[in-house]
C-alpha cells in the first residue's frame, strides 16, 4: 500500500501520515507549505501533539515516510487522502469549493484506478460535487469520505481506537477504504457519503453545544454566588445519566465553532440550537472581564492571560478565545501581559515569570497542566481552577 496525504504537514494530515507509516504503509506528506515540509523533513514536529516526536524520527529512519512539496508524488500513491484546511470565510461562511479547489489542482497528477479519501471536514453535498468533478474530467477514481474525529492531543491513541465512519457508494469504495484503516485497527462504519458529511458535523456541533451548556450554567450558577463546580459534583456524582455534563471553559479551536457554522449555512441560518451555543461560548470571555470588573478597577490595573492556546496541553492558537479575551482586555484594562509555556514564537508574549511580576491580575486562557503547580498571589481569575491543583 503506498499513500499520499494532501494538506500531510498539518494537525490531522500528519499524525495519520506518521501511523500510517508506522503500519508499514509507504506513506507521503504533500503541502504546500515549504517550512513545515523541511521541518518535517529535518525530523522536528511543526505542532505539539504526544508521541509524535519520536514516531517521526522512527519513520523518517526507516524511510517509509517522507514530506514534499511536489504534487508528482501524487501519481506514485495507490491512495490519495485529501485533509487541507477548511476554514470559514472573512464573513463566517463556509467555503465549500476549497476542497474542490485543491483537487483541481492535484487532477494532473491523479491516475485511473487510485482510491481518493476526502478527510477534510465538508460542507455537505461536497462529495457528490467531487465526484461529478472526477466524472467530467475523465478520471476513473474510486472516491470515499472518511472524516477525521480525532481531538487534538490524543491523535496516536484515537486514530485506532475510535471507529472510522466511512461514506462511499460503490463496494470497492468501501472494501478499500476499510482495507486502508484496518492497518490501524479502526473498526469501520459503513454509510453513505451525505450520512457521513452530516455524522461529522453533528459530532462536533454536539460537543459544541454540551459546552455551551455547560458555559450557560457556569454563568447563571455565578451570577448567583453559586460554585459551578460544587453543582456539576452533585449532579454527576454516581448519576450516569448526567456524567457527560463538562466543565465550563473556553469551546474554542479550528473545528468546533467553524463546524456548527456550516451547520447553520446548511439549515438556511435555521440551526437555533446552534446560533445559541455561539452566543453562549463566544461571550464567555466578555463574562470573564465582567466579573474582574466587579472587583476591579481595570483601568489602573495591567492583567495577564496565562495560555492563549485554544486548549491545554495544546500550542495551537487557532480560533483561541484567549485572544478574543486579549482584545476585550485590551480595550478595558490600563496593560495586558501574554504567556504559554509552549508557545513561544509570538513577540507580543512575556514570559510566564515577567507576566507574574508585572500583573495585578492573573487570568487563566488555557488550562496547560504545568498550571497545576503555580502559586499565584494576585487575584486570580481561573474558570478551570486548575491553578494550585497539584497542592
Ligand atoms: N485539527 C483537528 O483537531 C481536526 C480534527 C478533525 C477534523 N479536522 C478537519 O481536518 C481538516 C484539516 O485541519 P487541520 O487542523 O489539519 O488544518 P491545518 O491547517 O493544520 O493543516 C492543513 C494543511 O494543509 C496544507 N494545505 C492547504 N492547502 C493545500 C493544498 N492545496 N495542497 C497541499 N497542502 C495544502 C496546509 O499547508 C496545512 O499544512 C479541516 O477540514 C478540519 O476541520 C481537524
Amino acid at each position: 500500500m503506498s499513500v499520499v496525504i494532501v494538506g500531510g504537514c498539518g494537525h490531522v494530515g500528519l499524525p495519520l501520515g506518521l501511523a500510517l507509516a508506522k503500519a508499514g504503509v509507504h506513506t507521503t506528506a504533500l503541502d504546500l507549505d515549504a517550512a513545515k515540509v523541511q521541518r518535517v523533513m529535518a525530523g522536528e514536529m511543526p505542532f505539539l501533539e504526544p508521541g509524535t516526536s519520536e514516531l517521526l524520527a522512527e519513520v523518517l529512519s526507516s524511510a517509509s515516510f517522507s514530506a514534499t512539496t511536489d504534487p508528482a508524488s501524487i501519481t506514485e500513491a495507490d491512495t490519495i487522502i485529501v485533509v487541507i484546511g477548511t476554514p470559514v470565510d472573512e464573513h463566517l461562511n463556509p467555503e465549500p469549493d476549497a476542497v474542490v479547489h485543491a483537487i483541481d489542482d492535484c487532477l494532473p497528477f491523479m491516475r485511473d484506478g487510485q482510491l481518493m479519501i476526502l478527510r477534510s471536514t465538508i460542507f455537505p453535498g461536497v462529495t457528490g460535487k467531487i465526484e461529478k468533478h472526477l466524472d467530467k474530467s475523465g478520471k476513473k477514481l474510486d472516491l470515499s469520505f472518511c472524516p477525521e474525529r480525532i481531538a487534538e492531543g490524543f491523535a496516536l491513541v484515537e486514530l485506532s481506537s475510535l471507529p472510522q465512519v466511512v461514506g462511499a457508494r460503490t463496494e470497492t469504495a468501501f472494501t478499500r477504504s476499510e482495507a486502508l484503516f484496518a492497518q490501524l485497527g479502526a473498526e469501520p462504519v459503513r454509510v453513505t457519503p451525505e450520512e457521513a458529511e452530516l455524522a461529522k458535523l453533528f459530532t462536533n456541533s454536539w460537543r459544541y453545544i454540551k459546552f455551551a451548556i455547560a458555559n450557560q450554567f457556569y454563568v447563571m450558577a455565578t451570577n448567583a454566588g453559586v460554585d459551578y463546580e460544587n453543582v456539576r459534583h452533585a449532579i454527576t456524582h454516581n448519576y450516569p445519566r448526567a456524567k457527560d455534563l463538562p466543565r465550563a471553559g473556553f469551546a474554542a479551536g479550528p473545528c468546533l465553532l467553524k463546524d456548527t457554522m456550516q451547520l447553520a449555512a446548511f439549515s438556511n441560518n435555521a440551526f437555533h440550537l446552534g446560533h445559541s451555543a455561539m452566543m453562549v461560548n463566544e461571550g464567555l470571555p466578555l463574562f470573564l472581564v465582567e466579573q474582574m470588573e466587579k472587583e476591579h478597577d481595570l483601568s489602573t490595573l495591567t492583567v495577564g492571560i496565562l495560555g492563549m492556546a485554544f486548549k491545554g496541553d495544546s500550542d495551537d492558537p487557532r480560533s483561541s478565545l484567549s485572544y478574543k479575551l486579549r482584545r476585550i482586555l485590551r480595550f478595558r484594562a490600563q496593560e495586558v501581559l501574554c504567556a504559554d509555556p509552549h508557545m513561544f514564537e509570538d513577540p507580543s508574549f512575556v514570559t510566564q515569570e515577567e507576566l507574574l511580576e508585572k500583573c495585578d491580575i492573573v487570568v487563566i486562557g488555557a488550562p496547560h497542566t504545568a498550571y497545576k503547580n503555580l502559586e499565584i498571589s494576585q487575584p486570580l481569575f481561573d474558570i478551570w481552577k486548575i491553578v494550585g491543583q497539584s497542592q
